[in-house]
């Protein structure tokens, strides 16, 4: 199966210009969901984590039943202001002003193997600030992982870990 024919382009969105690549088409979908998970579950397992980190909110939607599926935890790192109890936050630069996620300060014991999970790689700047967040909680990060990568916006190179993913476009 190519995963591409489930994964929707619809262009100018949220901006004039911008293409977005839409995975609704592919959630809503039972075998592309199906096919898209057991590929990642593969590629994750390598990593052996003992428990996965999803990033709000797209992320969730793929590393809640990839930790399911590999028998590990899972753990949000959310925006801010919507973790209950005490929190660890990380501020992260995006073209225009600043952005923060936050993650429960008890979340990881320490040590833990944490993958970070997201649906897609842009710039990478939110990955990069995931897997410096759980670093900053104890975490030890062996990899990170996506539906999408934007190849072209090289946010591979601002991550220091093996990143894995299904499905990369050029443009
Ligand atoms: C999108 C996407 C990734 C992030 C990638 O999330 O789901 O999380 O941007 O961009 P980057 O690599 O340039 O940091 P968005 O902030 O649109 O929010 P959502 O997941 O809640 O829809
Ligand atoms: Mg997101």
């Amino acid at each position: 199966m190519n995963l591409k024919d489930h994964i929707r382009g619809v262009p100018d969105f949220p901006k004039p210009g911008i293409l977005f690549y839409d995975i609704s088409t592919l959630l809503r979908n039972a075998d592309a969901w199906q096919v898209a998970m057991g590929r990642l579950a593969k590629l994750v397992r390598a990593h052996h984590p003992d428990i996965l980190a999803g990033v709000e909110s797209r992320g969730f939607l793929l590393a809640a039943p990839l930790a399911l599926k590999l028998g590990c935890g899972f753990i949000m790192l959310r925006k801010r202001g919507k973790l209950p109890g005490p929190i660890v936050a990380l501020d992260y630069d995006l073209e225009y002003g600043t952005d923060r996620i936050e993650i429960q300060a008890d979340a990881i014991q320490p040590g833990q193997r944490a993958v970070v999970v997201d649906d897609l790689l842009a710039t990478g700047g939110t990955m990069a600030a995931g897997i410096a967040l759980l670093r900053k909680v104890g975490a030890e990060v062996p990899a990170a992982a996506a539906l999408i990568e934007l190849e072209f916006l090289k946010g591979r190179d601002r991550l220091d870990v093996p990143f894995e993913v299904l499905v990369t476009y050029d443009k």
